[in-house]
C-alpha cells in the first residue's frame, strides 16, 4: 500500500478514535461523540496561608502570545491598550493571539469568548479543545501553529462582529499576518473566512475552494464551536482536514 494512503488511514482512525472512542462509526446516522469530557475539579486543598489579596485582573503570559519574536513583541506592545472601539470597555483582556511566531500554518478565527476574555489567549475553551483535537488529526500540536482572532475583544453576549468593529481590529490582524508570514492559512467559520477573503459567501461556497490570501493558500473549515453543536458536520470537516494536510505536504 502507498505511503500516503496508510498515512491517510492513519489520520482517519486518528480522527474516529478521538471523537467516537473505540468504537466505530458504521453509518452516517451513528451520532458522533463530539462532547468534550469536562476537566474533573482538582480536589480541595486546604490552604496554609491566608488567600493573597486579589488585585487587578491578571495579565496574560505574554511569551505564550509572541514567543520573544521581536516584530510580534513589538506590536503586542504597540496595540495592547488598544481603545479604538466600545469592545475596550467591557473586556477583560485584549487577546492579541497565541502560538509559534515562526509557525508554517496560522488559524484565524472569529473573536474570543468569555474563556477567551478571563484567560487573554485565543481558543481556551471548549471549541478550543475541540480545536487541539482536530490539530491532533493533522499531527500537530497547539506550540506548532500561531492562531489569533478577527476581533481582539470579546463582544458582548459572543454576539457576532460588528462591520465596525471588523473595520477597526482587521488591521491588527493583517499585521499579525504580515509578521509571522505563514505558508498556509485556515479561516474558522464562515465570519473568518468572509473577512479575510473579503467575501460575503456562504461557509459551503467558501469550503469549496482553496484560496488564496495575499498568495498564501488560505482553506475555509468549520469552526470548531459550529462542530459542537452540529455533530453532523464532522465527517466534511474531516474532508476540511485531509486537504488542508495535502497542502501542507505541498507547500
Ligand atoms: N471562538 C473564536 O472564534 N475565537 C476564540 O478565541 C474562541 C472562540
Amino acid at each position: 500500500m502507498n505511503e500516503d494512503l496508510l498515512n491517510d488511514i492513519k489520520h482517519l482512525l486518528q480522527w474516529y478514535r478521538l471523537n467516537y472512542g473505540d468504537e466505530i462509526a458504521l453509518s452516517e446516522d451513528f451520532s458522533l461523540n463530539l462532547s468534550i469530557e469536562e476537566e474533573e475539579p482538582a480536589p480541595a486543598v486546604p490552604r496554609a496561608v491566608p488567600p493573597a489579596v486579589e488585585t487587578d485582573v491578571p495579565s496574560a503570559d505574554t511569551a505564550k502570545i509572541h514567543g520573544h519574536h521581536p516584530k510580534l513583541k513589538a506590536f503586542y506592545e504597540q496595540i495592547r491598550d488598544c481603545k479604538q472601539c466600545d469592545l475596550a470597555k467591557s473586556r477583560k483582556h485584549f487577546v492579541f493571539g497565541m502560538g509559534n511566531p515562526d509557525a508554517d500554518i496560522m488559524f484565524v478565527g472569529e473573536a474570543p469568548g468569555r474563556d477567551e476574555d478571563e484567560q487573554g489567549f485565543p481558543f481556551v475553551g471548549r471549541a478550543g479543545k475541540l480545536l487541539n483535537k482536530m490539530l491532533f488529526a493533522l499531527s500537530m500540536k497547539r506550540e506548532d501553529i500561531y492562531i489569533a482572532n478577527v476581533l481582539k475583544c470579546r463582544p458582548p453576549g459572543n454576539r457576532d462582529p460588528l462591520p465596525d468593529e471588523v473595520l477597526q481590529c482587521e488591521p491588527y490582524l493583517k499585521q499579525q499576518i504580515e509578521i509571522i508570514r505563514p505558508r498556509v492559512m485556515v479561516a474558522l467559520g464562515r465570519i473568518a473566512g468572509q473577512v479575510l477573503l473579503r467575501s460575503e459567501a456562504s461557509l459551503k461556497q467558501l469550503r469549496e475552494s482553496t484560496h488564496r490570501y495575499n498568495g498564501i493558500p488560505c482553506i475555509v473549515t468549520y469552526h470548531p464551536a459550529a462542530l459542537l453543536r452540529n455533530s453532523g458536520w464532522k465527517a466534511a470537516a474531516w474532508q476540511d482536514l485531509k486537504k488542508i494536510k495535502s497542502i501542507m505536504d505541498d507547500v
